[in-house]
């Protein structure tokens, strides 16, 4: 499954500790977005329970685990991720307040650095999990250099290699910052998916990032998915932040 690229999405990075925090930022964001992304904070707090939740709204999940370890168990966890759809199902609550579902998990992340054996093992190992539970294959996304590293000479070359291992392993695209976008998207082409964090409005505080860009950068630098967590999720208004970011990147 392929997003088409000319469309960039916001998915919201829902980096909580609490289910209570996920159910209010999923309600109040309900009108604006279609995708959520589960991390290591909040897996690690909730695990399966958050994907659940968020798929039982009705909302896409991004589960942003960055995989990194032996070829073998990269692919039995990724292997265990999407199978995270079918023990959902048999365990939803049918009190819980459900709408139409997608099917299956939309998207994971891997470490490139894990290098092209280890990203083939999971890339494949999610396609055969995909196939036996009958979903769509969950689009795999290889991590270049993190965004909160500064921005150097040499960073731009090591992007483009770990793109091109991780395009080499299958994979369906990369996490990169909007810096190295452009690049990518010259060199890998329109239906390699681009996914940027490091997103700040104009203005706002940047915390630890520092490869960051606006919004409307962002869309300029050919990202198809705009990754945002704390100029949203602590925002005192979560609703108005999205408006006002939807606002910037539709413009
Ligand atoms: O709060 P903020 O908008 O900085 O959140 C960015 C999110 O994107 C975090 O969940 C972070 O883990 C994730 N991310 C990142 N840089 C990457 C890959 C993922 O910031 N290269």
């Amino acid at each position: 499954m392929k997003e088409p690229a000319e469309k960039p999405q916001l998915i919201v990075a829902l980096d909580v500790n609490t289910l209570e925090e996920v159910r209010s930022l999923v309600v109040q964001l309900d009108d604006y977005v279609d995708c959520f992304k589960v991390g290591s904070q909040l897996f690690t707090s909730c695990g399966p329970a958050a994907v659940r939740f968020i798929e039982a709204r009705g909302k896409r999940v991004f589960l942003d685990l960055k995989f990194h370890d032996i070829p073998h168990t990269v692919a039995r966890a990724v292997d265990a991720a999407c199978r995270l759809h079918v023990a959902i199902e048999r365990s939803m609550n049918s009190c819980e307040p459900q709408k139409p579902r997608h099917k299956g998990l939309f998207m994971y992340t891997l470490h490139t650095s894990g290098g092209v054996e280890m990203l083939k093992a999971a890339v494949e190992a999610g396609a055969k999990a995909a196939l036996e539970i009958d979903v769509p294959k969950p689009l795999a996304i290889g991590v270049t250099v993190l965004t909160s590293e500064q921005k150097t000479d040499n960073i731009l070359p090591q992007v483009l290699q770990k793109a091109q291992d991780a395009r080499k392993a299958g994979c369906d695209g990369v996490v990169a910052s909007c810096h190295e976008a452009p690049f990518i998207r010259r060199e890998f082409g329109p239906d390699f998916i681009i996914v940027t964090p490091g997103i700040r409005p104009a203005g706002e505080d940047v915390q630890d990032q520092k490869r960051i860009a606006t919004p409307r950068d962002a869309v300029a630098s050919g990202s198809n998915f705009l990754v945002i967590g704390r100029p949203i999720i602590k925002a005192l208004d979560p609703r108005l932040a999205t408006k006002q970011i939807l606002h910037d990147i539709h413009s």
